[in-house]
């Protein structure tokens, strides 16, 4: 069975995400959706929050499974015997900074390789913090993500304009 990990901080989930886990379900057996409980970054939802997001927003791909991780990435692919990382690329500059990443995990653990996967056009200049943005300023979030996604982000922010 081959088995991927598309590996993130989704906070929140967009549809850039989603359009890319679509596509490598499409790819492997199963993927993995992992939702970094980073602490490098401060995000304003929790792990368990983002996680119950990702699974309504996949809750149509069948073979999609989503878990938390902690440490290296390289460590939570070996324990659940993921070869394959999935990674989107929208830039130039993600591009590099994923080649190195993706150098690093494979140095960290060679049975470990990444694909890419860019991303559609229209999705290109999707990312969470500009969502973030955009809900703290109450602006229309529904090019973005889905309905449920922005209600969610818009009430993390509304005490917090005044
Ligand atoms: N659609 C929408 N947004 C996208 C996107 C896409 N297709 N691809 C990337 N992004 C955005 C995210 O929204 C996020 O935006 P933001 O910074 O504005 O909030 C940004 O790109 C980066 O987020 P993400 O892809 O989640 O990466 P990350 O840097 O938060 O985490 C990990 C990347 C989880 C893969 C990496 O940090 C990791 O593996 N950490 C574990 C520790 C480890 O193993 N380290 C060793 C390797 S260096």
């Amino acid at each position: 069975m081959s088995k991927a990990i598309y590996p993130g901080t989704f906070d929140p989930i967009t549809y850039g995400h989603i359009d890319v886990i679509k596509r490598a379900a499409s790819m492997f057996d199963e993927v993995v959706v992992g939702v970094l409980n980073n602490y490098s970054k401060s995000p304003i939802f929790t792990p368990e929050e983002r996680a119950e997001m990702i699974k309504e927003a996949c809750a149509d791909i069948p073979n999609v499974r989503v878990s938390t991780f902690s440490g290296l990435l390289v460590d939570f692919c070996r324990e659940n015997g993921i070869p394959t990382i999935v990674r989107g690329i929208r830039s130039i500059s993600d591009f590099e900074a994923e080649c190195r990443t993706a150098d690093i995990n494979h140095t960290l653990d060679n049975n470990v390789d990444t694909v890419f996967l860019t991303a559609r056009g229209e999705l290109e200049q999707i990312s969470s913090s500009t969502v973030r943005e955009i809900a703290f300023f109450g602006g229309d979030l529904s090019f973005f993500v889905p309905p449920f996604v922005a209600e969610k982000t818009r009430e993390k922010f509304k005490n917090s304009r005044s």
